[in-house]
């Protein structure tokens, strides 16, 4: 399956390393990519606009920073729907907006081009080892046709529903994932001012019902060792939660811990630069508390 890959960041070039790792013929656009040596040396054809790439690709993934964007980019002069062919499907695996890609799904009904959302867990490294988790959103037949492309991206894949399932999915993993990186920053603060061992305590909590990931995977790889380097960052997190705090606002649900979260993490930014790994939420403390 020729695959066409737009956006070619932290997350977009371990993707297209992997795709070419798996044989797929494999082309890539991104106007400002870090990596077009890597790229180029594996033998992705990097292209200098999504009309070369929709002229080449039958699956087209997405990997780009936001809903703004992936609008554009299927809508805008030069995008996705000018240059669409029967055929060809679109796999969007930023996280966005749930709301815009329904939006972008009823566009494309009107065009040859199908839409399935997979958003992805894992970071950099799960990118570039072809080992991501996928969370699913759209028809079953749409991601069965995608499985060479999901082979080669992912060592796990949940469908959790039609088009922007999986997207709000992984608006409610992040909500939690940011929610549990304040509660074991807390946890860690408070071990260490009793004076205990946070490595031993660590353990003893991953042993037991207290566990989460951040506890089992962040803490050890990214925050006691201070390597602070997971390749995502706090701008990317936080527009992820202002997604998460919009879905809380629509539904109408109580919900006064993820609101409180999601404030701390809003007030954080006054410390915490958006160039920061997201993991550094551990150690924010409002003043006074
Ligand atoms: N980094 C992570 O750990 C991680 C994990 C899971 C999900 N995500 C999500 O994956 C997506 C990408 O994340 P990332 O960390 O790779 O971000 P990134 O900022 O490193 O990469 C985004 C890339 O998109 C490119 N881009 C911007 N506008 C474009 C356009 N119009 N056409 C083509 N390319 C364009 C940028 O030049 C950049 O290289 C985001 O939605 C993010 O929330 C990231």
């Amino acid at each position: 399956m020729k695959t066409g890959i737009i956006g070619l960041g932290n997350m977009g070039a371990g993707m297209a390393l992997s795709a070419r790792r798996a044989g797929l013929e494999t082309y890539g656009y991104d106007p400002d990519t870090r990596a077009r040596a890597e790229l180029e040396a594996a033998g992705v054809v990097l292209v200098d606009s999504i009309a070369t790439l929709m002229a080449q690709a039958e699956a087209i993934v997405l990997s780009l920073p936001n809903s703004e964007i992936i609008e554009q980019v299927v809508w805008g002069p030069g995008g996705l729907l000018e240059h669409g062919r029967a055929g060809q499907i679109v796999l969007d695996t930023s996280t966005a907006d749930p709301a815009s890609t329904q939006k972008i799904a009823q566009a494309l009904e009107a065009s040859p081009l199908q839409l399935v959302d997979g958003p992805v867990s894992g970071g950099p490294k799960a990118a570039h080892a072809g080992s991501m988790t996928m969370l699913l959103g759209g028809d079953s037949d749409n991601i069965a046709r995608l499985a060479p492309v999901l082979d080669a991206l992912t060592a796990k894949r949940v469908h959790v529903g039609p088009v922007g399932a999986g997207h709000s999915a992984k608006l409610f993993n992040n909500l939690l994932c940011g929610i549990n990186l304040l509660a074991a920053g807390e946890a860690i603060r408070v071990a260490r001012a009793a004076g205990l061992n946070v490595e031993q305590i660590l353990e003893g909590v991953n042993a037991g019902s207290g566990r989460s990931a951040v506890t089992e995977v962040n803490c050890p790889t990214w925050i006691l060792n201070g390597a602070f380097n997971s390749g995502f960052t706090m701008k990317l997190m936080r527009k992820d939660l202002r997604l998460a705090a919009e879905m809380i606002e629509k539904s109408g649900a109580a919900a006064p811990l993820s609101r409180e979260a999601l404030r701390l993490w809003a007030d954080s930014v006054a410390t915490l630069a958006d160039e920061e790994d997201f993991n550094r939420i551990v150690d924010f403390v409002e003043p006074n508390k």
